[in-house]
């Protein structure tokens, strides 16, 4: 059968269609030995090979969905990048999964994996507005005015972030709830209203939460849990 290229590519469990597109922008995928840049291109799923980074690629039989609490001082990535410690160090399965999304070095909490690209897809699609829970240690002054304006939307350098739910946790607690994710979007709404950031922890995904999982332990999700992920 002939299919798009980036759908089967996310199909063998490499990344989402969408991130498949950057994998053949950036010229690491071949067809038949072929380099393609085509992002357009149709391959034939029966007979055609395809190779992403030199590797032939196939589909996946089982999916598999991973949540995990990332500890601080993990990059979200399933690169080599000079040796840094990355999220895919604490995903000790024999499927290889990759990261819906990202959460930045300096930020701990809830990352799902997966290596179903369709589902990441929609996960991470915008017109899926999937909500996300935040919550910002501080040591500045919180006050009604800073979160009436991180409630409204606040411009973080070009962009104005959509409306957010905000609210005061204690003193020097702040949960910000927001459906978009923009680079560092959380840090980057704290810094425009004055608030240092001393702490980022995401605590949930849509409908499911972090809950007791211990900082650097993952749990495989159940279908259940993904069906409810997928309703919201
Ligand atoms: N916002 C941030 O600033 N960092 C993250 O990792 C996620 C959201």
């Amino acid at each position: 059968m002939l299919i798009r290229l980036n759908k089967y590519i996310a199909e063998c469990g490499i990344c989402s269609r969408r991130n498949a597109d950057c994998l053949i922008k950036e010229g690491r995928v071949k067809i038949n030995e072929i380099l393609t840049y085509n992002l357009g291109q149709r391959i034939d799923d029966k007979k055609d090979i395809v190779k992403v980074d030199n590797t032939i690629v196939k589909k996946v039989e089982k999916k598999v969905y991973i949540m995990l609490n990332k500890p601080i001082g993990y990059i979200t990535t399933n690169k080599e990048q000079f040796n840094r410690k990355s999220t895919k160090d604490l995903i000790n399965e024999d499927l290889r999964v990759f990261p819906i999304g990202r959460l930045d070095k300096d930020t701990e909490g809830l990352l799902l994996f997966t290596n179903d690209g369709d589902f990441a897809n929609y996960m991470m699609h915008p017109r899926h507005t999937v909500e996300k829970t935040y919550i910002v240690t501080t040591d500045s002054n919180i006050t009604s005015k800073k979160i009436e304006k991180l409630k409204n939307g606040v411009d973080i350098g070009g962009y104005i972030t959509k409306e957010a739910k905000v609210r005061m946790l204690s003193k020097n607690q702040l949960e910000i709830v927001i459906s978009e994710g923009k680079n560092r979007q959380v840090r980057k709404m704290c810094r425009v209203v004055n608030i240092n950031v001393k702490k980022l922890k995401r605590t949930r995904i849509g409908n499911l939460e972090l809950g007791k999982l211990k900082v650097g332990e993952y749990k495989l999700l159940s279908y259940k849990d993904i069906k409810k992920l997928r309703n919201i």
